[in-house]
């Protein structure tokens, strides 16, 4: 039942995509026959979906990295988890982990977006010369933990968390831990 579900929906999405795709190739007329092909459309420039750099961090770093904390204490292949009776039959398991691994990489990204916000208004402080070494570190350590997690062995899971904790305490140091909001987001 529950793998029918999923490929119904992988199918909505297949067919809601269908009219996206073809649109701009109605709209535009066809390029003369042997016309070098357009290059593939992009957004002219990449910016923050998320307003504040703290919905980021509870919307994915949060999430993603608690599923590498919890797999430390708890076997991801135990099928009476919670997490691996919700997601068990399609992505769970090790799987899971490695995903939320990679995610953490991929978060790295995410925090070099400029014109993003902290919650008091101050901008992420991107520009400061120890922020990209923080999310370098983010980075790696996502690093690390992706490769743990390929070993499917809580004892590396255990070391790699500890890699996490100390990439993101690095830069809550300095910019998260103040005595008061509106210090956030200042070194
Ligand atoms: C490069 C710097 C940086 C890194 C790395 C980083 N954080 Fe953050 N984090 C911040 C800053 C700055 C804030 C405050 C944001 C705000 O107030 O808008 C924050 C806020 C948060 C919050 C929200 C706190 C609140 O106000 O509700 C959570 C949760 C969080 N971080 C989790 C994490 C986790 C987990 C990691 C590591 C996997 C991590 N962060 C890595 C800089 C960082």
């Amino acid at each position: 039942m529950r793998v029918a579900s999923v490929m119904f929906a992988l199918l909505l999405l297949t067919l809601s995509a269908v009219p996206t795709a073809q649109a701009p190739a109605t709209a535009k007329p066809a390029a003369p026959a042997g016309a070098k092909p357009a290059a593939p459309a992009r957004p002219a420039s990449y910016k923050p979906e998320a307003p504040t750099l703290a919905q980021l961090m509870r919307g994915i770093l949060f999430p993603s990295s608690n599923i590498i904390f919890d797999a430390q204490s708890e076997d991801p292949t135990d099928k009476k988890l919670d997490v691996n009776i919700k997601y068990g039959g399609v992505y769970g398991g090790w799987q899971n982990v490695e995903n939320a691994a990679l995610a953490l990489s991929e978060a790295a990204n995410l925090l070099m977006v400029p014109g993003r916000v902290c919650s008091n208004g101050k901008p992420v402080p991107m520009g400061r010369a120890d922020w990209p070494k923080f999310v370098q570190g983010l980075r790696e350590a996502g690093q690390v933990a992706y490769k743990a997690a390929q070993t499917k062995n809580q004892d590396n899971i255990v070391d790699a968390a500890g890699t996490v904790t100390e990439a993101c305490s690095a830069c809550h140091d300095v910019y998260r831990e103040k005595p008061n909001l509106s210090l956030r987001c200042t070194p």
